[in-house]
């Protein structure tokens, strides 16, 4: 990595890794980063950026219109996420602000989260887990809160990128799943390797025992699985979202849960997050859900930060960035 000379700085809103941490050392960047357990609000991240040339954000903080006019003499703003729904992009292009994020490295481990309560919710796992503290496991009862089995049925990807992949790959290869998804492009290597059917929104609502949502958050995607999506799904289905909770309606979602029109929901991402400690969807036996944790692995943070570090140091060369946001 080449030498930065005068004493750029980089500020990074969270605990960073080690494997990102030692690149901005031996590039010679100086690194700030914010070790409370809370957001920054903007005036303070506004203040914090003042005096840095960099921006390596973690966590979903909004950089809107009027943080990146305040801070437009930022050379690079380094996303530690794959999504980028949080940034103003349209602002960032006309400040001239290349803005880097993290594809490809955390597809894994995010499409594992999604099989995980794919699973978890078809076997009422987390039901079942809170069923046990509770003392309630006094006998065996052969019709008591049963599965669902997951071979040969067909799963519905919504937004078959890089995540929606590695979902359907693995549940093709664990239970012989038929793949259905719905997108704007054809997904031809899905195609090819999986057998994927391309359908449109409503074949995929129709068609699919489990619908996992894998698509950025826009105005095109949001609130897209709302009560007529809902209505439109099997009353066996599943509903798996790890991409953004706004990409469904959480009170259609309850509503549809409560009316039985589908079967069970698994949820790594809410609507608002965090999601209330008394929200009833806690309390729902078939729904599963997990605190943000798609891309939480040793592994996978690890190379996002490797990556998101690398995005931060080309900016403040001048260079290209490894993987800047290319809004579609
Ligand atoms: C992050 C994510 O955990 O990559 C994304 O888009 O949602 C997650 O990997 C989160 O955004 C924290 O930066």
């Amino acid at each position: 990595m080449q030498q930065v000379f005068g004493k750029m700085k980089v500020f990074i809103t969270r605990q960073f890794p080690k494997s990102g941490l030692e690149l901005f050392e031996k590039a010679g960047i100086d690194v700030e980063q914010w070790t409370e357990q809370r957001d920054l609000t903007q005036q303070e991240l506004i203040d914090k950026c003042k005096d840095a040339d960099a921006l390596l954000a973690a966590g979903r903080i909004e950089l809107n219109a009027e943080f990146l006019e305040a801070c437009k003499h930022l050379k690079v703003i380094s996303l530690f996420s794959v999504g980028y729904d949080n940034v103003d992009m349209e602002k960032a292009d006309e400040l001239n602000i290349p803005v880097g994020h993290t594809p490809g490295v955390l597809s894994k481990a995010t499409a594992d989260t999604a099989f995980l309560l794919m699973q978890a919710t078809a076997r009422k796992a987390f039901h079942h887990h809170k069923r046990i503290a509770k003392g309630d496991w006094e006998f065996f009862d052969p019709l008591q809160d049963l599965g669902q089995e997951l071979q040969g049925k067909t799963l519905g990807i919504f937004g078959l990128g890089n995540i929606g992949y590695e979902m359907a790959k693995s549940a093709k290869g664990a239970f012989d799943m038929k793949i259905v998804y719905h997108n704007r492009s054809t997904n031809e290597k899905a195609e090819s390797d999986l057998g994927a059917q391309k359908v449109t929104f409503d074949e995929l609502l129709e068609k699919s025992d489990v619908i996992s949502v894998h698509a950025n958050l826009s105005e095109e995607t949001e609130g897209v699985f709302d009560a007529d999506a809902f209505a439109k799904m099997k009353r066996s289905a599943i509903f798996v979202n790890t991409a953004r909770g706004p990409v469904h309606n959480q009170s259609d979602l309850k509503k549809a849960l409560e009316d039985g029109k589908i079967w069970g929901a698994g949820l790594d991402v809410t609507d608002p997050e965090p999601m209330d400690k008394n929200d009833p969807l806690l309390d729902y036996p078939n729904v599963c859900v997990l605190p943000h944790i798609g891309s939480s692995t040793n592994e996978t943070r690890d190379v996002m930060a490797v990556l998101s570090a690398r995005n931060a140091i080309a900016g403040l060369q001048n260079k290209e960035l490894p993987a800047r946001v290319k809004p579609e």
